[in-house]
C-alpha cells in the first residue's frame, strides 16, 4: 500500500513538471505521498526550490519525522493514531470506571526540524500516575441554575474520588471575580487551574500570567476565545452548536406547522456565554431551512427561573400572546416561562409548545405534566471526566484538545420512564 501510494505520487508530480516552475510549496495528504513527491522533485532538480508539507507523522525510518530531519520536507502535521487512548478508554470501561467521555478530539502537532527531537521524546515518555494529591484551583460561573448546581457538586464529589485538593471560588457571575481567583490561583502554585467562564472573552491577560508561571488551564463546560493561541490546555464539556440545532430539529420534525409563520420566542442565557452564543447559532443554523417557523423575539435571561419568567410577563405585558414555540437556552428559563404563562391562563404544553436544553430533573417533571414538550441534554457531571483527564495531564500524558460528554435529546412521550433514572 505504501508503496503504491509513493509511486503514484511520484508519477503525478512527474506528470505536472511544466507546471512546477509556479509551485512554491507541495501539500501531501500522507506522508508517504510525501516521499514519492520528494524523489520525483529530487529527479527533477526541484527538490531545493519546491518544499514539501506532508501529513501523519509516523516516526519510522525514511518516514515524515524522518524526512523532516533530513530536510527532505519542511514539516509534517501529525495524525494521532488514537490506539493508546482507545486501550486506556477501552480499559476504563471495563473496569467500570467513572469518567468515560463519548468523544475525545486527540491533539495534532506540526513537526519541523525545531521540535522534532522533542516530539520525538514526547512519544516515547513513559507516564505513570503516582496517585500523589493534586491542588486545583477552579473558578465557578456561579450558582445561576439546578444545572450549575448539580455540575457544582459533580466537580465536588469527583475532585474527593480523585484525590484532588480543589480551591473551588463561586464568581456570582463575575467575569472580575473570575480573573481575580486565577491570579489567587496562582499565587498559590496551584498544579492546575480550571475555570467555567461566565463569557467567553476578556481572559487574555489572566490567562498569559497563568502560562508564565507554567500553570496549565483546563476549560470546564464552557469555552474562550483568545488573541494568542495555546493559553489553555483541554476543553471538557457539551457541544453547545449540536444542541442547538437539536432543538431546532425537534421542532422540525414534531411541530407541524398550521399556518404560514410559527412564531417562535428565544430565552437566550447570559450575553457573551458560549452556550448562549453556540446554542443560538445552532438554532438558526437548523431555523434557516425551515420557511414557516420565524424567531420573534428574542432575549437575554442569564440562564435564571427568575428572568425567564420576567420576559414572558413582560412580553404578555406588551402584546396580545401570538407566540407558538419557546425555546429556552435552559430550563430554568423555560420553567419560570411556564409559571408566567399559568398565571395569564395560557397552558404552557398545550396553548404554547416549549422546548429547553439541559434536560434536568425539573425538566422532566414538566415533560411528565405535560407543560413542557422537549429537552435537550447537556450533561453536568462533568467532574469525573475533568478529574480523569487532569490526573492524567499531571502524569505527563498528552492532553486531548476537547473531551466532549454524552448527551441525548428527550421529550413528554418518554419522561414518565425516565425520570426515575435521571442522575441530576
Ligand atoms: O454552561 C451551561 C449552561 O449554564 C447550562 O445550560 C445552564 O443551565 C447553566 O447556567
Amino acid at each position: 500500500m505504501e508503496k503504491e501510494l509513493k509511486d503514484t505520487a511520484y508519477d503525478a508530480m512527474a506528470a505536472m513538471q511544466e507546471r512546477l516552475k509556479d509551485v512554491d510549496v507541495v501539500f501531501a495528504n500522507s506522508d508517504y505521498v510525501a516521499q514519492g513527491a520528494y524523489e520525483a522533485l529530487r529527479d527533477m532538480g526541484l527538490e531545493q526550490s519546491i518544499q514539501i508539507v506532508g501529513t501523519d507523522g509516523f516516526t519510522g525510518e525514511d518516514e515524515g519525522v524522518d524526512m523532516v530531519m533530513q530536510g527532505k520536507m519542511a514539516a509534517t502535521i501529525s495524525c494521532p493514531t488514537g490506539g493508546r487512548e482507545a486501550i486506556q478508554y477501552a480499559t476504563n470501561i471495563l473496569e467500570q470506571e467513572s469518567g468515560v467521555p463519548k468523544q475525545v478530539i486527540l491533539r495534532s502537532r506540526t513537526i519541523t526540524k525545531e521540535n522534532a527531537d522533542w516530539y520525538l521524546a514526547e512519544l516515547k515518555k513513559e507516564t505513570k500516575d503516582a496517585g500523589d494529591v493534586i491542588t486545583m484551583g477552579y473558578s465557578q460561573v456561579g450558582q445561576e441554575s439546578k444545572w450549575r448546581l448539580a455540575n457544582t457538586r459533580s466537580i465536588q464529589e469527583a475532585a474527593r474520588e480523585f484525590n484532588i485538593r480543589l480551591l473551588f471560588d463561586d464568581a456570582n457571575q463575575s467575569q472580575e471575580k473570575q480573573i481575580a481567583a486565577i491570579r489567587r490561583f496562582i499565587q498559590e502554585r496551584v498544579d492546575v487551574i480550571v475555570v467555567s467562564p461566565v463569557v467567553e472573552t476578556g481572559w487574555d491577560e489572566a490567562l498569559k500570567e497563568a502560562k508564565e508561571a507554567g500553570i496549565p488551564v483546563v476549560m470546564s463546560d464552557r469555552k474562550v476565545v483568545t488573541e494568542e493561541k495555546d493559553l489553555t490546555t483541554t476543553y471538557i464539556g457539551a457541544d453547545f452548536l449540536e444542541e442547538g440545532r437539536r432543538a431546532m430539529r425537534w421542532i422540525r420534525d414534531n411541530i407541524s406547522p398550521y399556518k404560514e409563520e410559527m412564531k417562535i420566542l428565544e430565552l437566550k442565557g447570559n450575553k457573551g456565554a458560549s452556550p448562549t452564543e453556540e446554542r443560538g447559532r445552532g438554532f438558526a443554523e437548523i431555523l434557516k431551512e425551515c420557511p414557516n417557523y420565524q424567531i420573534v423575539y428574542s432575549e437575554y435571561g442569564n440562564f435564571t427561573y427568575e428572568e425567564g419568567k420576567e420576559i414572558i410577563e413582560t412580553y404578555l405585558h406588551n402584546h396580545v400572546w401570538d407566540v407558538d414555540i419557546i425555546y429556552a437556552h435552559n430550563d430554568d428559563m423555560a420553567l419560570g416561562a411556564i409559571e408566567a404563562l399559568e398565571q395569564s391562563g395560557i397552558t404552557p404544553g398545550k396553548d404554547v409548545k416549549i422546548i429547553s436544553v439541559d434536560a434536568t430533573r425539573e425538566a422532566f417533571q414538566a415533560m411528565v405534566e405535560g407543560k413542557l414538550n422537549c429537552a435537550v441534554e447537556c450533561n453536568p457531571l462533568l467532574g469525573a471526566p475533568l478529574m480523569k483527564a487532569v490526573r492524567d495531564m499531571v502524569s505527563g500524558k498528552e492532553m486531548p484538545v476537547r473531551i466532549i460528554t454524552e448527551e441525548k435529546v428527550y421529550d413528554e412521550s418518554m419522561a414518565e420512564d425516565l425520570i426515575n433514572l435521571r442522575a441530576y
